[in-house]
């Protein structure tokens, strides 16, 4: 039997291979019946579900690790997906601190009649890596490879920052 899935290649540990691409995920879910409220949209907290997911693949994928969130930025609905409608979820790592990994993700609604695919929701995770008894352990760098991946490298530092100092201030 041949194999024909290209998307990324297997996991791979070598610090060399450590590219965006390489850990890139993109997922597809069919809204079904059970997804949705009254109006027959997606809900919102089956979707951060989803997007949960596919950023931990995407960091688990890098740093060949087990990682939980530790922070979600905010995540603004800006389009309903519809019943019917495939969402279609990207993450991709922008850049590994020490133990933290920032995934940058988009989600789509993708409407398989009409052939359209739309932008709804863009957020970013962070996860960080750690052992089996839940201690932190260091991440392999990221490598950028074009200017678009340079350019979110270079400001996920400020990202951070402005996350590590609302974190400070967000004791209700
Ligand atoms: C995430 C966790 C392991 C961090 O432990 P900790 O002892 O606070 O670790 P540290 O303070 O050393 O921080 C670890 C990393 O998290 C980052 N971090 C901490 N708080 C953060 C926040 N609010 N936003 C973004 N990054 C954050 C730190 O900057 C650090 O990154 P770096 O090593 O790359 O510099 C711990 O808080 C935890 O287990 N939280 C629960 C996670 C969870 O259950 N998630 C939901 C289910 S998966």
């Amino acid at each position: 039997m041949t194999t024909r899935y290209q998307d990324t290649s297997p996991v791979s540990t070598d610090p060399s291979q450590k590219t965006v691409a390489a850990s890139r995920v993109r997922m597809n879910e069919l809204v079904m019946p059970n997804d949705t409220n009254q109006l027959g949209n997606l809900m919102g907290g089956r979707l951060l579900h989803l997007m949960d997911i596919c950023s931990a693949i995407s960091a688990q994928r890098h740093c060949n690790r087990n990682v939980v969130t530790v922070s979600v930025d905010s995540v603004e609905f800006r389009e309903a997906i519809r019943l019917g409608e495939v969402v279609v979820i990207e993450g991709e790592i922008t850049r590994a601190f020490n133990t933290s990994m920032e995934v940058a993700i988009q989600v789509w609604a993708e409407n398989l009649r009409a052939g359209t695919r739309r932008l709804c929701t863009t957020s970013y995770y962070t996860f960080v890596a750690v052992d089996a008894d839940g201690n932190t352990v260091p991440v392999p760098p990221i490598i950028a490879e074009t200017e678009f991946e340079k350019k979110r490298f270079e400001e996920a530092t400020e990202r951070r920052r402005i996350r590590l100092e609302m974190s400070k201030k967000s004791n209700i």
